[in-house]
């Protein structure tokens, strides 16, 4: 199963606290960016990667990409305000030979999905039409009530990552409604349970490995993961 990706950096990281978009950390001497996109590069079943980068860091990140052999496979699509609008700038930026091609939303800023996940998901995302990594809730979830609060069942909760897969129709009508109506979710897949409630998103369990990196902490974490795989 081929798929297209499309690969969200167009943020500023402000979270991070590095003075600059989060994208451009070194881990291992490599930009965190670049481990991010080299997971697709190597993927053969991947066949075009789009890079959704803020007017502001586009020449920085050019500048960067053109020093690996593969940078002439990445296209440069320019980012929106909330990383919804970056998505939908991604999807519209697509030319789909068929509309049930896979589209592929992942956050630059997950630098360690696996292949295995990858092809889980592009072959759940072909047959349901929409799917997305996410991994079991390990905490205890409370919610506040009125009065005092409520444990909730933690076996049917689920933490959403990226990549989310869909049919490229599917992704981009939800987008062209959500964007109509001025609907900001929480993320991608949020938009088919919103706007397209007859196609059910398929959950595909992924690994604990899959962090976002958000905060200087996740840094940290984030080395650590690198070494043990440098060891394995
Ligand atoms: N993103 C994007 N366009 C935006 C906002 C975010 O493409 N307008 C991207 C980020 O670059 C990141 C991913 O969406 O790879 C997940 O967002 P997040 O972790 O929140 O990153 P930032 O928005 O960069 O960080 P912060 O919220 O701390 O500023
Ligand atoms: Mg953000």
């Amino acid at each position: 199963i081929e798929y297209h990706v499309i690969v969200l950096a167009a943020g500023q990281g402000k979270r991070m606290k590095a003075g600059k978009n989060k994208q451009f950390i070194h881990l291992q001497g490599q930009p965190l960016i670049v481990h991010t996109l080299e997971n697709f590069v190597k993927d053969d079943w991947c066949k075009a990667i789009y890079i959704v980068i803020s007017e502001s860091d586009q020449a920085e990140m050019r500048a960067l990409l053109k020093n690996y052999s593969w940078s002439e496979q990445i296209h440069f699509v320019s980012g929106g305000k909330e990383r919804q609008d970056s998505g939908y700038q991604g999807i519209k930026a697509i030319q789909p030979d068929r509309p049930d091609d896979i589209v592929m939303i992942h956050d630059g800023a997950r630098p360690f999905v696996g292949k295995e996940h990858l092809h889980q998901l592009a072959v759940i995302a072909k047959e349901a039409k929409a799917a997305l990594l996410a991994v079991q809730v390990t905490d205890t979830i409370k919610q506040k009530k009125a009065e005092g609060i409520e444990t909730l069942d933690r076996s049917v909760l689920w933490a959403a990552q990226t990549p989310q897969a869909f049919h490229y129709n599917v992704i981009k009508k939800a987008h062209e409604m959500a964007n109509e109506q001025q609907f900001l979710g929480t993320d991608d897949a949020s938009l088919i349970e919103e706007y397209m409630p007859e196609v059910q998103v398929e959950i595909v369990e992924g690994s604990y490995q899959n962090v976002k990196l958000t905060t200087p902490e996740d840094i940290l974490r984030a080395e650590m993961i690198l070494n043990k795989r440098g060891e394995a």
